[in-house]
């Protein structure tokens, strides 16, 4: 039986090179993982006062999605060297009403795309802080940062071949990774 993967992008641009690489992970053959790309931008920001019926729109329906999945990518900006608010916006409604963690225990990974050298190293483990106490079993290796990624892309709008390379790898890692749960 195949097995859904939340994927979720920290940005909301419409040319957003984050979105990019999602869609390169969802148009992999992914053997046995069903990727689908979660939108989170309509989701209002999370307030507890908020945290009853009738709920903000989107709610029900994302914690439901994120609940009905058997684990997470995120693929993230680096915004001011921390994780984009609509994405740690996200993080929160899933968590919430208190005991009703819809994260936990579900294989994640992380990748952080970046215009800057870095690769986005900031965003990509304080998101890993969120995600232990969200108590998501991250894989380790390999560590995806991808830096400089406005020159990783070719006339046809396609990866150059070795980040193509890389993000297969990846993607065949975390696919182990899923499979020891
Ligand atoms: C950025 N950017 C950025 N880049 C980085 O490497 N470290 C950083 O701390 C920041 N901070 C930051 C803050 C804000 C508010 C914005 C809008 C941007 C640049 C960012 O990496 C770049 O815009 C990426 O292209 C964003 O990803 P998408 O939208 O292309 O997926």
């Amino acid at each position: 039986m195949s097995k859904k993967i939340a994927v979720l992008v920290g940005s909301l641009r419409k040319d957003s090179y984050n979105l990019k690489v999602a869609e390169f992970f969802k148009n992999l053959e992914n053997g046995d993982l069903e990727l689908e790309i979660i939108d989170i931008g309509h989701l209002a920001h999370y307030n507890e006062d908020l945290d009853k019926e009738p709920l903000p729109e989107g709610w029900e329906e994302f914690r439901t999605k994120i609940k009905g999945a058997d684990g997470f990518l995120f693929v993230t900006p680096e915004y001011n060297r921390s994780v984009p608010s609509a994405l740690k916006n996200a993080l929160d409604i899933g968590s919430r009403p208190y005991g009703q963690n819809a994260w936990a225990g579900k294989p994640g990974a992380v990748v952080s795309v970046s215009q800057s050298a870095l690769g986005g190293f900031g965003a990509n483990h304080a998101l890993r802080q969120s995600m232990v106490f969200l108590d998501v079993p991250l894989m380790q290796q390999p560590e995806a940062y991808i830096g400089q990624v406005q020159n990783l892309l070719q006339d046809d709008g396609s990866f150059v071949k070795d980040t193509q390379e890389f993000l297969k790898q990846f993607m065949q890692a975390y696919q182990k990774w899923v499979s020891n749960f």
